[in-house]
């Protein structure tokens, strides 16, 4: 089965810098929090641009938590947020005490909605968190307007869409604070869990290395509650490698969605956009059809792991559904749920694939249409 990513393909891509990595950190004796995360914080934050401060935590729900407590949000405090996201964003907001709600998203981009926002900002809302999901960026501008006008806060969740670009300038800068996962399947992914905060300020990221660690100061007082979301070294080592070879690996994946979009054009599906002035991270390439169920039962006798992301919007989980305000109204977000197919994609991807994948596709449309 060709799978629809594979985080396996990228070890072997580059073992040999990531087996040197490993082997240093293990000489090293120095395991947590160390030498590896200093510098990748350092190598994360250029890599984003100049002036920013990088802040390695244990996962992305974790930086989404720690990026709204360093905000001093809490109880009462509500962040708007799309339902169509990885459950973690959602998770993220709640474990930091703030309580969500839903934006529908905009068809065209499948992030969030601008003008859904702008009609869902209420009394208590304190912050919007846009996910560039698949690695599409979100419409940034508009929705720094809506934030300056209504003085709310905004952290993006980038954690699928590291290195994308709207007019030459790095997703996760647009707003003061942003959240990164860096879980193994990610285009910056670890062979384990980590996560990453980006923001501006130096006090902020000083904030967060305290509240990572207990709340500690440097006298490893706790002047704060805090909690352990630590970033490991091996991680760290690891996903410096492969911070080397980000640009790159999201150039093979945007070649590989330029060839789908150009091989599946004239078929009556819905393909990624691929605006000339963004650079799309491609995390995952995601079609939409109306007869998806049968096309991915097709494509999975062909041994292609066509998949959907996700299978439910957060709004349709049972733990979430009917208790969020705006889940009952998000209907271009139920649609996209009816519809969503997920395609194989990553960076080494082999030509070979693709071309079985395209086939497959193809011919499913001359045979039943
Ligand atoms: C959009 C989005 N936000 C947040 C997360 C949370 O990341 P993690 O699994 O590292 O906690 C993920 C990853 O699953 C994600 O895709």
């Amino acid at each position: 089965m060709i799978p629809f990513g594979d985080p396996s393909a990228s070890y072997q891509a580059h073992k040999s810098e990531i087996d040197q990595a490993i082997r240093r950190v293990l000489d090293s004796g120095w395991y947590v929090l160390g030498t590896e995360v200093d510098v990748f914080e350092k190598e994360f934050a250029s890599f984003h641009g100049k002036d920013l401060h990088a802040v390695g935590v244990a996962n992305g729900t974790d930086a989404i938590a720690l990026c709204l407590r360093g905000l001093a949000l809490g109880t009462g405090d509500e962040v708007i947020t799309p339902s169509h996201t990885a459950v973690a964003t959602v998770a993220g907001i709640e474990q930091a005490g703030c309580t969500p709600a839903f934006a529908d998203i905009d068809p065209s981009t499948r992030c969030i909605s601008p003008d859904s926002i702008k009609e869902r900002v209420g009394g208590n809302t304190r912050a919007i968190m846009p996910v560039h999901i698949y690695g599409q960026p979100a419409e940034m501008n508009r929705i720094l307007e809506i934030a300056k006008a209504h003085k709310l806060a905004v952290v993006e969740d980038c954690s699928q869409a590291h290195g994308a670009e709207i007019d030459g300038k790095k997703v996760g800068t647009f707003a003061d604070i942003s959240a990164y996962s860096c879980y193994p399947t990610k285009n910056l992914g670890g062979t384990g869990d980590g996560g990453m905060i980006l923001c501006r300020s130096k006090e902020f990221a000083e904030k967060i290395k305290s509240l990572r660690q207990y709340g500690w100061n440097e006298a490893r007082e706790s002047i704060t509650p805090g909690f352990n979301s630590r970033l490991d070294e091996l991680q760290a080592a690891i996903l410096r490698v492969k911070l080397q070879h980000l640009a790159d690996d999201n150039d093979k994946r945007r070649k590989i969605a330029l060839r789908y979009n150009q091989a599946f054009q004239d078929l009556p599906i819905t393909i990624p956009a691929l605006n000339e002035n963004e650079l799309h991270a491609m995390h995952l390439y995601v079609i939409e059809y109306d007869r998806r169920n049968e096309l991915m039962a097709h494509l999975r006798s062909h041994q292609i792991g066509a998949s959907l992301h996700y299978p439910l919007a957060v709004h349709q989980h049972s733990a979430y559904a009917h208790r969020i305000r705006g889940g009952n109204n998000l209907p271009f977000t139920d649609l996209f749920y009816q519809r969503n197919l997920t395609l194989p994609m990553y960076p080494e991807l082999s030509n070979d694939a693709v071309e079985h994948i395209i086939s497959t596709v193809l011919n499913w449309f001359q045979e039943k249409n």
